[in-house]
This record gives C-alpha cells, sequence and structure tokens, in this order.
C-alpha cells in the first residue's frame, strides 16, 4: 500500500457534511488546529508539504506560508478569500484556488430572504406569535413595507451581485448597481457614486468582495443617504458595513432597517443589534445548505487531486 500523500488542514469544516471525513480517508493529514503551539507543529510536520486546505473563517497567513518551505497549492473552501495572504502565495508562486460558482444560488437566495425578512417582518412576526403577542387578528405588529416594483441597489455586480438582481425582476424592480467598473454586458443601470446609488434606493445590497479594498465601504455616509425608510442586506463581508455607524443609525432612526448575515467581528453581535427590532440577524449561513456545502467540498477536493495530477489548481482565484 502507497503512503498517503501528507497535506496541511487549518481548521475543521464544521460546515461541511463530509468534507473532515474525506481529507481523512484520502490524505495523511496534519490537523493544524489541534496543535496548541502552531508554528512548532509546522516545524515539526510542515517539511516536505506542498498543498494546505482552508477556508476564509480559518485564513492562511504569511506565518503559516513563510512555515512551509515546499508549499504550492493553496485549496480554499469558499468563495472568499480575504484572510488568505494571497499576495505572499504568489511572490512564491504559490497556486490559491477557491470554490466560486458553486454557491451564488444558494447566497442569492439567502440575500432575498433577508430583504423579504427585513421588510415584510417575517423573523418579527415569528418572535411575536411564538411568545405569545398575538391577541387581535389585524394591527398586531407595525406595518412592513413593500417590496414588489420597489429599487434594488446592489454594491458589486459580480457573480453573485448579478444573481440578486436577476431575482429582482421576479419581484419587478428597477435595478441600479456600484462597483469598481461600468459592465457592458448587464442590462442593469450603473451608479459611479455609491452615495447617489444609497440615496436612491430602498434596498441596498452588499455583494462584494471582503479585505482591506472594500472596508467600511459602506460608510456613515452612504448609510444617512439610504435614510429612514431604506433598508441595508449584508450577504459579504461583516467589515465592508462601518458597524459602529450602521448601530448609531438605526438607534437614532437615520435607518429603517438591516438585515445582516455577516458582522464586523463575527461571531460577536453588538447587543444593540439584537435589542432592535428593525434587524435581522443571520450566523453567516448564505452558503449553507446541503447541496451547496457538497458542492463547495467536492470542488475544493477536486482542486486538491487536480493540482496533485497535473500540478495545476482548477479555479485559481484571480487578483
Ligand atoms: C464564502 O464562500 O466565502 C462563504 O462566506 C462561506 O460560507
Amino acid at each position: 500500500m502507497t503512503a498517503k500523500h501528507r497535506i496541511i488542514q487549518v481548521g475543521s469544516y464544521a460546515g461541511s457534511p463530509t468534507a473532515n471525513d474525506r481529507l481523512a480517508r484520502d490524505y495523511d493529514v496534519v490537523e493544524l488546529w489541534k496543535y496548541p503551539d502552531r508554528k512548532a507543529a509546522l516545524a515539526e510536520h510542515g517539511k516536505g508539504v506542498d498543498v494546505l486546505v482552508t477556508s476564509a473563517s480559518m485564513g492562511c497567513t504569511a506565518e503559516i506560508i513563510d512555515a512551509l518551505p515546499d508549499l504550492k497549492a493553496i485549496c480554499s473552501w469558499g468563495v472568499g478569500y480575504e484572510t488568505i495572504d494571497v499576495k505572499a502565495a504568489q511572490r512564491r508562486g504559490i497556486q490559491v484556488s477557491n470554490t466560486p460558482d458553486v454557491l451564488t444560488d444558494c447566497v442569492a437566495d439567502l440575500a432575498w430572504g433577508l430583504i423579504l425578512a427585513a421588510a415584510r417582518r417575517i423573523a418579527y412576526g415569528d418572535r411575536f406569535v411564538r411568545t405569545g403577542g398575538w391577541g387581535q387578528v389585524h394591527g398586531s405588529i407595525p406595518l412592513g413595507s413593500r417590496v414588489s416594483g420597489k429599487k434594488l441597489g446592489i454594491v458589486g455586480l459580480g457573480r453573485i451581485g448579478q444573481a440578486i438582481a436577476k431575482r429582482g425582476s421576479g419581484f419587478d424592480m428597477e435595478v441600479r448597481y456600484h462597483g469598481r467598473r461600468r459592465r457592458d454586458d448587464v442590462p442593469y443601470t450603473y451608479e459611479a457614486s455609491l452615495r447617489d446609488l444609497a440615496a436612491w434606493a430602498d434596498f441596498l445590497v452588499v455583494a462584494t468582495v471582503g479585505g482591506p479594498s472594500t472596508f467600511h465601504l459602506i460608510s456613515k455616509e452612504v448609510i444617512e443617504a439610504l435614510g429612514p425608510k431604506g433598508t441595508i442586506v449584508n450577504i459579504a463581508r461583516g467589515p465592508v458595513i462601518d458597524e459602529n455607524a450602521l448601530v448609531e443609525a438605526l438607534q437614532t432612526g437615520k435607518l429603517g432597517n438591516a438585515a445582516l448575515d455577516v458582522f464586523e467581528h463575527e461571531p460577536k453581535v453588538p447587543d444593540a443589534l439584537k435589542a432592535n427590532d428593525n434587524v435581522v440577524l443571520l450566523p453567516h449561513i448564505g452558503s449553507a445548505t446541503l447541496e451547496t456545502r457538497l458542492e463547495m467540498e467536492n470542488l475544493m477536493l477536486a482542486n486538491l487531486e487536480a493540482f496533485l495530477k497535473t500540478g495545476k489548481v482548477l479555479t485559481p482565484v484571480v487578483e
């Protein structure tokens, strides 16, 4: 029997149905998260290791990359890679792959779940019924707002942003977007100014990449432009929104509603958001369906296998 190929796994894939088991079955896995001293573990087990598997929540720092002199590929589970030091990897010629496309529909569906939950007070109403508040047939909870026919602003019209926009047509919404550049291949109006997009929109959905290029892109000014009747939805990354400014705007009524799947310091969620009935909160579950999570692990494993067979990952991140 040939020895299994050794790989490094940065963290446990708790949110993926079978990724841990499949990796353990087919590879000699160094389970980095189980070692109290990561540096010592990498020094002891990292020699000769050419592949590392990770995810955006586990990350892969320059320190880890530096500790692995033979590393040639980083295969990540998930589409986001802002916690992987891609530049440090590229300097060494290390390939980095992620799992795009397979999660697009589920993340877009969840964005729509959040839009509807916020506007139609679905989460609020659910809490109201469960806690025994429902005493009269009509007039029980504050009125929500109509979704159909309203104005949908999308920040970041990549794959997920476009899937959200497409669903907007089903609700007869006018869609506009803001991003790094105008696209010629979409039927939506481009707004060069994010502030102007926010001032126009009823619903502003954040679907950008994370990382330094979008840190606090949704600033106090943008939030206030969206205004007391506006709703912000975030299915991208928490730090894209200035969370302190968001809390303040919600508390002072300068912003109407927020529906959030991601947070600036997740899994920490500010108490002020938890206490606010105009806020819908989810625990970062954009891609969390059985089908999609399986496809994510399939693609991560396919990247890993392809690298070992051909020396090339299938879906490299494009920087
Ligand atoms: C991603 O793909 O980056 C998601 O956040 C993981 O669910």
